[in-house]
């Protein structure tokens, strides 16, 4: 797949390294293509992978992951709407301290057309770097369209090494923020290192 990542930070970094691992075509969406952070970031990829200005990655890409503050996203949607529009968007977003750490209502309400996704918000990034505890493979639990796209998201979680665990439409949106709250509770109040994960056990 063609994967657009906004932002090269933690997160953006993670995901795209274990993508262009796994073959995909990645392309940074940068604030500032000639960043020697980004430079850097290009240079430490597995596969191909380039960095190109915002716009250029979104209008080159079928999926692009939001990995930019969350805040940001509000005007991100509404300057590249009519590119947007259509494709599938991965909200890794964690709006910290607002009333809802996802987007979906606002990717919804200006993006109709457009199959949308809440993923990789509920683990720190280190977990996207490292899914593997001893022989176990962490679980990522997400929610969002259904139908050929949840296809390419199952595709897209198990390239980065975690098992998928769908919980339903982006109306589960909130349930998963309680996820990232129990995440946060566990690692930054309760000692829990950053590479903690979740495990689904059933029959
Ligand atoms: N850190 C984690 O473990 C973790 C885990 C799950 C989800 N998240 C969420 O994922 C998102 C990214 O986290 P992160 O840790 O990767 O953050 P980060 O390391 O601070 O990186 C943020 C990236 O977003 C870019 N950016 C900021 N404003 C932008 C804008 N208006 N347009 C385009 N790009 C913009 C920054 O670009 P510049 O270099 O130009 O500033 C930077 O590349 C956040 O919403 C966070 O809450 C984080």
């Amino acid at each position: 797949m063609r994967i657009g990542i906004i932002g090269t930070g933690n997160v953006g970094a993670s995901l795209g390294r274990a993508w262009a691992a796994a073959g995909h075509e990645v392309v940074f969406g940068a604030r500032d293509t000639a960043a020697a952070k980004v430079a850097d970031l290009l240079q430490s990829m597995p596969g191909k992978a380039t960095a190109e200005a915002v716009a250029e990655a979104i209008r080159a890409s079928e999926v692009l992951l939001l990995a930019l503050p969350g805040v940001a996203v509000g005007e991100l949607v509404r300057d590249y709407r009519g590119d947007l529009d259509g494709k599938i968007i991965v909200d890794a977003t964690n709006s910290t301290g607002q009333p809802e750490m996802h987007n979906m209502t606002l990717l919804e309400g200006t993006l109709p057309k457009a199959e949308i996704f809440r993923a990789f918000n509920t683990l720190g990034w280190e977990n996207f770097a490292q899914p593997m505890f001893g022989e176990e493979r962490a679980d990522l639990f997400y929610c969002g369209a259904a139908g050929d796209a949840r296809d390419s998201m199952d595709e897209l979680i198990n390239d980065v090494g975690l098992r998928p665990i769908y919980v339903g439409g982006t109306e589960m949106a909130p349930l998963l923020d309680n996820l990232t709250r129990l995440w946060f509770t566990l690692v930054f109040a309760e000692g829990y290192g950053r590479h903690t994960a979740f495990r689904l056990l059933t029959d």
